[in-house]
C-alpha cells in the first residue's frame, strides 16, 4: 500500500465543528456545492458534464487520500506555471470548473465561488500556510503527485500492448462500476470516466502521466490495490478514449461578464491526440486503429 491510503496518519482529520453565523453558512453552502456541483442551483449552469467535485476529491475533500482538500488552502496564493501568475484558491477552484467539470469558469467573488473557497479553507483550519513558488498543489501530496521519477519513463515507452492490457484490466477491475462503455451508472452514482459527460482533455486526469497516481491512491474505490504497471496501463486505456476537447477561450465568459481573468496565458488547447503526442506517442498506434474521433 501507499502513503495516501484511507488510513493515512500524516494528514490530520477534517474539522467537525462548523463556524457560527454567516461564516458557518458559507462553509456549509460550499460543502453542499462540492457534493452536488452538477445539480446545485448556484453551479449547475457552469458544469458541462455529469461530475461533482466530490467524485474526484473523495468525501468532498475530507478523504485522507490523494485529492484531499485537507491542507489545500495552506498552499495558496501560489505561483502557477500554467497561468504564469500567482493564483488564489478561488482561481484554482475555477480551473477545475473549466477542465475537470468541462464547464465555464465561475465569476470570482460570486457566492458559489466564495462558498467553495470558504469550505476548502475550513478544511485547513489550524494548518500552517506555506509559500509555493513552483506550483499550486496540496503540500500533503506535492512529492507524490504524478509519480515523480517512475511514471514518465513508463508512459514514454508505452505501446499498443499497454493499451490492450489496460483494456483487460479495466474490464476486470473497473467496469463493474464505471461500465464497459466508460459511461458509469448514474442511478448507482458511478460517474463516467470518458465520453461527452466526463472530464475534458484540459483536466489533470486526462493526462496519461497524471491519472496513474490518482488511480494508485483512489481506485478501485474502497480497495485501491493497483500496481504501478497496472495503473499506467489502465490510464493509457482510459485516457485514449474520446472525451471533450479543451479550448481555454471557450471556457471563459465574455470579459464584460467575467471581469479580469488572472492569467498571462490566454490560449490553451488540448485533445486526446495532443495529450499523448506530448510524450511522443501516436494515439492511432496506441489504440491500434485509425479512427479516433
Ligand atoms: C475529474 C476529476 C476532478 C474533478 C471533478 C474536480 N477536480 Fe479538482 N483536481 C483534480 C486533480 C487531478 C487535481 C490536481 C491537478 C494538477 O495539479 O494537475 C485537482 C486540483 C484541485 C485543486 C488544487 C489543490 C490541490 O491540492 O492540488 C483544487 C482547489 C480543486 N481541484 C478544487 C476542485 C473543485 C472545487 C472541484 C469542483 C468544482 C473540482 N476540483 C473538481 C481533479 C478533479
Ligand atoms: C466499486 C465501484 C468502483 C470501482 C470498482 C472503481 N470505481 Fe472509480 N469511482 C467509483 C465511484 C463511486 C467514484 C466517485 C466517488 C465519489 O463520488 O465518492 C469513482 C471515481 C472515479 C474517477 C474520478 C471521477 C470520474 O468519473 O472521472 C475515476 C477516474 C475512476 N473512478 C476510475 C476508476 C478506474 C480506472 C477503476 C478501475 C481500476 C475504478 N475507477 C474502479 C466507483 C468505482
Amino acid at each position: 500500500m501507499n502513503g495516501f491510503s484511507a488510513a493515512n496518519t500524516e494528514i490530520p482529520d477534517a474539522p467537525t465543528v462548523y463556524p457560527d453565523g454567516e461564516l458557518g453558512r458559507m462553509v456549509k453552502l460550499g460543502e453542499d456545492i462540492i457534493f452536488n456541483t452538477n445539480t446545485h442551483e448556484l453551479t449547475k449552469g457552469m458544469v458541462g458534464n455529469d461530475l461533482t467535485c466530490s467524485n474526484c476529491h473523495l468525501q468532498g475533500g475530507k478523504g485522507k487520500t490523494l485529492g484531499t482538500f485537507i491542507g489545500t488552502a495552506t498552499a495558496f496564493p501560489a505561483y502557477s506555471p500554467r497561468e504564469k501568475t500567482v493564483q488564489t484558491l478561488q482561481n484554482r477552484i475555477n480551473n477545475c470548473f473549466m477542465r475537470s467539470m468541462n464547464g465555464k469558469r465561475p465569476i470570482i467573488d460570486t457566492e458559489a465561488s466564495v462558498a467553495m473557497a470558504t469550505y476548502v479553507t475550513w478544511l485547513s483550519s489550524g494548518l500552517p500556510v506555506t509559500m509555493n513558488a513552483k506550483k499550486p498543489v496540496n503540500p500533503f501530496y506535492t512529492a507524490e503527485w504524478w509519480g515523480k521519477g517512475w511514471v514518465l519513463p513508463m508512459i514514454k515507452s508505452a505501446t499498443h500492448d499497454n493499451y490492450v492490457n489496460g483494456q483487460k484490466l479495466y474490464t476486470e477491475k473497473c467496469a463493474s462500476c464505471h461500465q464497459a462503455d466508460g459511461q458509469g451508472l448514474a442511478a448507482a452514482k458511478f460517474p463516467p470516466v470518458w465520453g461527452e459527460r466526463s472530464y475534458n482533455t484540459g483536466a489533470g486526469l486526462s493526462k496519461p502521466e497524471k491519472l496513474p497516481t490518482y488511480l494508485l491512491h483512489n481506485m478501485p474505490l474502497g480497495n485501491a490495490n493497483l500496481t504501478r504497471e497496472e495503473a499506467v496501463d489502465i490510464s493509457i486505456y482510459v485516457d485514449a478514449q474520446p472525451r471533450p476537447d479543451f479550448d481555454l477561450q471557450k471556457s471563459l465568459y465574455p470579459r464584460e461578464e467575467m471581469g479580469h481573468y488572472n492569467s498571462i496565458v490566454m490560449e490553451e488547447k488540448h485533445s486526446v491526440r495532443s495529450n499523448f503526442a506530448k510524450w511522443g506517442l501516436d494515439i492511432d498506434q496506441i489504440r491500434g486503429d485509425k479512427v479516433i474521433p
